[in-house]
This record gives structure tokens, sequence and C-alpha cells, in this order.
């Protein structure tokens, strides 16, 4: 089993479909093992993007993440690094296919509803910094038994 942050972020709430957003994640059986609301400080946002730092629209994506509060979470499920990255589609609107989220409702590269890490390592980087550990809560998901053969699970 794989975790990944997935940010709705201040578009998705503002236009409302942040809940659309979550039921995608749900009916496919991510695994949601964390949630919260709040407005990402600079500080976090400057960390959690540091890879842009020298980008040209770096002012314009810490302005955008802090303007308006997200909704964090923390999924889990196998493949699920690949699996919220497909969900959310192309970085660049225009390659968003149709199916994806950014593809369905998203009109501009800079304004794209969904942020989810793009490998392991920054997938714990990112979890840590948004998340206390006790704050990822550990439960049994009954449906889980539905979404992979017993073999995987028995594991
Ligand atoms: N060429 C660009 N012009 C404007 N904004 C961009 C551009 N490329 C990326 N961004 C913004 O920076 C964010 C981070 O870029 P990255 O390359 O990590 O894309 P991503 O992994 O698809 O998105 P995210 O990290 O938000 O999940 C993108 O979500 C997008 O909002
Ligand atoms: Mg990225």
């Amino acid at each position: 089993m794989e975790r990944t942050l997935i940010i709705l972020k201040p578009d998705a709430i503002q236009r409302g479909i942040a809940g659309e957003i979550i039921t995608r994640i749900e009916r496919k059986g991510l695994k949601i093992v964390a949630m919260k609301m709040e407005t990402v400080s600079q500080e976090k946002a400057k960390y959690h993007y540091d890879e842009h730092r020298e980008k040209p629209f770096f002012q314009e994506l810490i302005g955008f993440i802090t303007r308006s509060p997200v909704i964090l979470m923390v999924v889990e499920g196998i493949d699920a690094i690949k699996t919220a990255r497909k969900m959310s589609g192309a970085t660049q609107i225009a390659d968003a296919i149709p199916g994806t989220i950014r593809g369905d409702y998203a009109m501009h590269t800079s304004v794209n509803l969904i942020h989810t890490s793009d490998g392991p390592a920054g997938a714990e980087r990112e979890i840590n910094n948004f998340f206390k550990k006790e704050e990822i809560v550990e439960y049994k998901l009954d449906s889980q038994k539905w979404l992979y053969p017993s073999s995987v699970l028995d594991k």
C-alpha cells in the first residue's frame, strides 16, 4: 500500500466542486486516511513547491495556493501515487484529457484544482509538511475486500 498527498486547491473550494472531486477519489477506491481544511501559509507553500523556486511561475503558484483555503488529504492504495496523478490529468491544461479532473473541470495550467504527489519521496516529504503522524487515521476500510483480491489483502 502506498500513500499520497492530495490538495484540493482554492479554486476547487471557491467553485464548489471539492465534493465532486472527493466523490471521484472515494469511488475509485482510494482510502482516505487523513483530511483537513486550512489556509496554507507562505512558509509551507514555499517548502511544498521548493522544486519550482526558480521557475518564472513560482510567485503566481505561491500566490494561488495561499489565496484561499484548501482541503488536504492523504489517500492510500496500491499504486496510489500514480493512480491519483492519472485521475488529476496532465499539468499542461491543453493536454488534460476529458475524464480527468483537470480535463473535465479546469481551464488554465495555473488554476488547476488539484495537486498530487509525483513519487514516493515527494509524497513522504509533502505529507510530513502538512500532517502530524497522529493526524493520519488507522482504520479498516471494509470495501477493500471488494477492491483487491484476497491474495493482496492477506499479505
Ligand atoms: N508552464 C506553467 N505555467 C504556469 N503554471 C505552471 C506551469 N507549469 C506548472 N505550473 C503550475 O505549477 C504547479 C506545479 O507544477 P508541476 O510541474 O509539479 O505540475 P503537477 O505535478 O501536474 O501539479 P501539482 O504539483 O500541483 O500536482 C502546477 O500544478 C501548475 O499549477
Ligand atoms: Mg507536481
